[in-house]
């Protein structure tokens, strides 16, 4: 089966071509990060604009590096949600024309279903059930999901997701917009023991997390040293500040892998892309038997490929949309 997948929901405007739910045919992501990066984050409005202008021109470009015709294709997936509402109806409407079109199946998919099957492409033996770890710019979800379409949701984020964090933190450091992966480059040359910033772990048995306050501890921090006169190490803060995520996203993904009796935690999302958060997962699971996924850097943040193999378990489910679907900024995993 060939799945020509759209994903449009924040700021890459993206289509790939798929062979049954794991092998990528072509991949074309277009990013809109340095029409954003001026104005510290994206700009819906922008966005919308920008997906219209790429869309056809990336649809293409998908298809004639897979080497297929729009004949070829056998259904369509799209992102459906959560993610910004303009940004999402250009990927939606024009795959609706496509499915019409073509009169071939319309299929709906979960932006975070994606990030998880980012991982089937990635590890072609990789099976359900298993633990997983969803960090990226909007979301922060722990799951065990338990096959290809049915996804325990057991924590998440009660304010900022885990991405959000970083790119708030990177923006009080001065560090350009998306802010994760210049903390993590930052954070491999500092001390991430000078600075002591709160792990907010919240009640006992809670898997859910919240990073607002480790956010206002960073900053708290910034202005006090400034006040002083301090000169700050920007290296220091970015390894201080990682290593508070961190310890509580390893340590709640192996209280509930211990729990469920799990052997297997799946990372997923752009946060999974952090070099420190693979370093310290990888380094615990060999301690306690527990083996760690995570897709390649690419498949970490928004693809369409991730979105061509999660449409294809959806299809596979019978999980088929009409020609009514809509776009669901705000849409639930489950
Ligand atoms: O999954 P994604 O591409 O978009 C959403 O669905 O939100 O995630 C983007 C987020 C941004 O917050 C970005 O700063 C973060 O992932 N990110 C990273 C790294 N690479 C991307 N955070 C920490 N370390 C990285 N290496
Ligand atoms: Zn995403």
């Amino acid at each position: 089966m060939l799945t020509l997948a759209i994903e449009s929901s924040c700021d890459e405007t993206a289509c790939a071509v798929i062979k049954d739910g794991r092998e990528v045919l072509s991949n074309i992501i277009s990013s809109q990060i340095d029409i954003h990066r001026k104005f510290g984050g994206v700009v819906p409005e922008i966005a919308s604009r920008k997906h219209i202008e790429a869309i056809n021109n990336i649809i293409q470009e998908a298809l004639d590096e897979a080497n297929c015709k729009f004949e070829d294709i056998d259904m369509i997936g799209v992102t459906q949600g959560p993610g910004l509402i303009g940004a999402l109806l250009v990927g939606l409407s024009t795959a609706k024309a496509l499915a019409y079109g073509l009169d071939i199946p319309l299929i709906g998919v979960n932006h975070i279903h994606g990030h998880i099957c980012a991982n089937f492409i990635e590890h072609r033996d990789l099976e359900p059930p298993f633990t997983c770890l969803v960090v990226s710019g909007g979301h922060t979800y722990l799951l065990n999901v338990r096959d290809y379409t049915d996804f325990e949701l057991v924590g998440r984020t009660r304010d900022d997701a885990a991405g959000e964090a970083f790119d708030k933190v990177a923006r009080s450091l001065g560090l350009p917009y998306p802010g994760g992966p210049h903390i993590d480059r930052l954070a491999k040359e500092g001390d991430k023991d000078s600075i002591s910033f709160p792990r907010v772990y919240l009640e006992d048995d809670s898997y859910d997390f919240s990073f607002s306050g480790l956010k206002t501890a960073v900053l708290n921090y910034l202005n006090q040293e400034k006040q002083k006169g301090q000169e700050i190490s920007i290296e220091n803060v970015a390894a201080s500040f990682q290593q508070a995520v961190l310890d509580i996203l390893v340590d709640k993904s192996f209280k509930l892998a211990n729990e469920t009796g799990s052997k297997k935690i799946v990372l997923a999302g752009g946060v999974a892309a952090n070099q420190g958060l693979r370093e310290m997962m990888e380094e615990r699971g060999t301690k306690e038997g527990i083996q760690i996924y995570y897709p390649s850097r690419i498949l970490c943040t928004d693809n369409a490929a991730m979105i061509g193999s999660a449409a294809y378990y959806n299809y596979r489910k019978g999980l088929i949309s009409g020609l009514s679907l809509n776009a669901e900024p705000n849409l639930g995993l489950n």
